[in-house]
């Protein structure tokens, strides 16, 4: 994959300026926009990414593929991908909760290290079109009291790994063409690793918020394109798009992966 690289100061969103690229006509495969900051960094469920100066990786990766991928095997694969990228620079403990935030478990549970957001627009182009937003808590030694409110954060600093955002900016670029081709080439292996990643192997007792109501059970298998099966403690056999599926987690009682 041949990747031009936008680079940008303080800016609104790196997936805003990506999808200005797309509508304006000068957007490729592969172009990656980063920024040094983002004064409107946004995340997944409308929420909005802290984006501090020179502390994260802020990227947004365009993707412009013959044919449309299933929008859970992106989301599936580009979260391998960071996995791979941050592993690879020494955050080992690191793993993938669902979707795909990127956590390192800790005292107080998962503290979240990266996230990633997938979006696609009804846009007038004759190609399907995908933006991922990538951000990567990479140099940060302490976080705003009103995101440590939400949840557990941590930084590749705090996780005693040393590495500036563009460091992490080509180890996520060198991960991401094998964890893409695998999508068509591999929806297995990839299925398999994310699992991995997780701890949602079958078998494993889960907790499902995906439809009505939220239900726990076992999960009997999960597949990045057919989605995930589960079946509740009376025995009734439930079937989810990937796409439905708000959260999914081992559940509480199942120990630690
Ligand atoms: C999440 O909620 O976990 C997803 C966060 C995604 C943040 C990244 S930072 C770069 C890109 N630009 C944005 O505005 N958001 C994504």
């Amino acid at each position: 994959m041949n990747h031009r690289i936008h680079r940008h100061g303080t800016i609104d969103s790196t997936s805003e300026r990506a999808f200005a690229a797309l509508v304006d006509g000068s957007a490729r495969h592969g172009d990656v926009h980063v920024a040094q900051a983002q004064t409107r960094g946004r995340g997944r469920l409308g929420r909005a990414w802290h984006s501090a100066p020179g502390e994260g990786l802020y990227a947004s990766l365009v993707l412009l593929p013959p044919r449309p991928w299933p929008p859970a095997a992106l989301t599936v694969a580009v979260g391998l991908a960071v996995l791979d990228a941050v592993r690879g620079l020494g955050t080992d403990r690191a793993r993938l909760k669902w979707p795909n935030d990127v956590v390192v478990p800790g005292r107080d549970g998962d503290a979240k290290l990266s996230g990633i957001l997938v979006e696609t627009r009804g846009l007038a182009l004759d190609r399907p079109h995908y933006v991922v937003g990538v951000g990567v808590n990479v140099a940060q030694r302490a976080f705003p009291p009103e995101l440590l409110a939400e949840r557990p954060v941590t930084s590749l600093e705090l996780e005693g790994v040393r590495a500036d955002t563009e460091t992490v900016l080509q180890a996520f670029l060198r991960a991401v063409p094998a964890r893409l081709d695998a999508i068509t080439d591999a929806p297995a292996a990839l299925a398999r690793d994310y699992a991995a990643a997780t701890g949602l192997v079958d078998g494993t007792r889960v907790h499902v918020d995906a439809g009505d109501a939220p239900l726990t059970g076992t999960l009997c298998s999960f597949d990045v394109t057919a989605g995930v099966r589960v079946v509740d403690d009376g025995g009734r056999g439930h079937a989810f798009p990937l796409d439905i599926v708000r959260s999914m987690a081992r559940d509480a009682g199942s120990g630690d992966v």
